[in-house]
């Protein structure tokens, strides 16, 4: 693969002993490696080794007029094409978490426009922690990738899960997120997350979509330089790293922002779980149990919503346009039948019959069904790796045109 340049940050645990290793494996592997330390690491590494086997001053404090007039902390953030943290501590995923920024690491992470990736490591206890497992959780959807951390004996004396990976491992996990900036200078349309159509001023119909699949395209798809419009219905997400975001609700307003931005963008990727169906009349106000007499029914008239892709395919150009179908029987067909109606280039088809793939998970299952006829079935992948499949085929299918 192409050299890299990686920035290691290094934090205060037992496993920073691992960092001099994994520049070793880095350096091998061809890429161009700086470390940086928060205060608490260089208790348990020493910045003389890590200067030695990188080749290159370490950096370690924020304040250092020395150490900034050599290469100063945004100038650290911009060089990096990957930030590695790898050992993690428990106390530096809370501060990335939360964008704290006092120290040097701390200012570089919230600094820096490159993908991070984490290894954690720590006693058990720390990592099955609520707050811990709360911190990944928001790091994880905004786009920051982990690796580990692996079960066994821990340096504190418990066994389970809190080693951090081996070098070898973390240093393949980077080498997967060094992407090319194949999308640079495109712009792509995302949809993402359930519509919510109204019923009165306080109700609404939607659906189990969490959204995750499409943010974790639209992080893809910023990860490969594009410029990224992310239209977000219901979801509780957070936005990904470099992303533009515009929320919406209903299915008429995902149409609307959809249009929008679909005359500049040269690829769509419609995620988003779109109600077919909405209530003909929506009330402006709550509608009170009272209307009803005791055991009276009440009827609610439902009208189809405009279907966006068939729309926009029918305008297609020379854009590529993915869209979703989510199916709980006869999948294929019925993702077959749906590109052959809609017109679009690709259909990515869930089975959401399966308990561990689809809504609300973090994994996927999913089959690329392609005009030609031709069904691909991936196994069951991180949405994250199922976002990067989705492009290299994008870029594939675009590369033969
Ligand atoms: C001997 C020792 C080992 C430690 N190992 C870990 C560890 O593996 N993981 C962790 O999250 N914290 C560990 N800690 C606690 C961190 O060092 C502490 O939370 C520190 O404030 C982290 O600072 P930093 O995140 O800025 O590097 C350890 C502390 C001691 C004294």
């Amino acid at each position: 693969m192409e050299p890299h340049r990686i920035l290691l940050a290094i934090s205060g645990g037992i496993a920073a002993y691992k960092a001099p290793e994994l520049v070793r494996t880095l350096k091998r592997d061809g890429h161009e490696v700086r470390c940086m330390l928060t205060p608490e690491a260089e208790r348990f590494v020493s910045p003389l080794s890590l200067q030695a086997v990188s080749g290159e001053s370490v950096r370690r404090d924020l304040f250092d007029p020395g150490e900034e007039g050599e290469i100063d902390h945004i100038g650290l953030a911009d060089w990096a094409d990957l930030v590695l943290v790898a050992p993690a501590t428990a106390n530096l995923l809370a501060k990335m978490a939360h964008g704290l920024a006092n120290d040097l690491v701390s200012a570089v992470l919230l600094a820096t426009r490159a993908p991070i990736l984490v290894a954690p490591a720590m006693n058990v206890n720390m990592w099955s922690h609520p707050a811990t497992q709360a911190n990944l959780e928001t790091l994880r959807a905004r786009g920051v990738a982990t690796i580990g951390p692996e079960a066994g004996e821990l340096a504190c004396g418990w066994e389970g899960l809190g080693r951090m990976s081996d070098p070898a491992v973390v240093a393949e996990a980077a080498a997967g997120l060094l992407v090319p900036s194949s999308l640079e200078g495109l712009r792509v349309l995302v949809t993402a997350g359930g519509t919510a159509e109204p019923i009165d001023a306080v109700r609404s119909l939607t659906n189990r979509s969490s959204g995750k699949m499409g943010f974790a395209i639209a992080a893809e798809a910023a990860r490969r330089g594009a410029r990224v419009t992310l239209v977000a219905g219901v979801t509780s997400l957070p936005t990904p790293h470099g992303v533009d975001r515009v929320d919406v609700r209903s299915a008429l307003e995902m149409r609307e922002a959809v249009l929008a931005a679909f005359e500049d963008s040269a690829i769509v990727v419609k995620a988003a779980a779109v109600a077919d169906f909405r209530p003909v009349d929506a009330s402006d106000r709550k509608i009170k149990k009272e209307q009803l007499a005791e055991g009276e029914r009440m009827t609610l008239e439902l009208v189809q919503n405009p279907d966006i892709l068939q729309e926009i395919s029918a305008r297609k150009g020379d854009r590529t346009i993915v869209g979703f179908a989510a199916e709980s029987h006869d999948v294929v067909a019925a993702a077959q039948r749906k590109l052959a109606r809609k017109g679009c280039d690709l259909i990515v088809a869930n089975d959401i019959s399966r308990a561990d793939a689809g809504f609300e998970v973090d994994e996927n299952a999913v089959l690329f069904v392609w005009p030609s006829g031709e069904v691909e079935e991936l196994p069951l992948l991180p949405k994250t790796g199922v976002a990067a499949q989705l492009f290299d085929r994008i870029e594939k299918l675009r590369e033969r045109r």
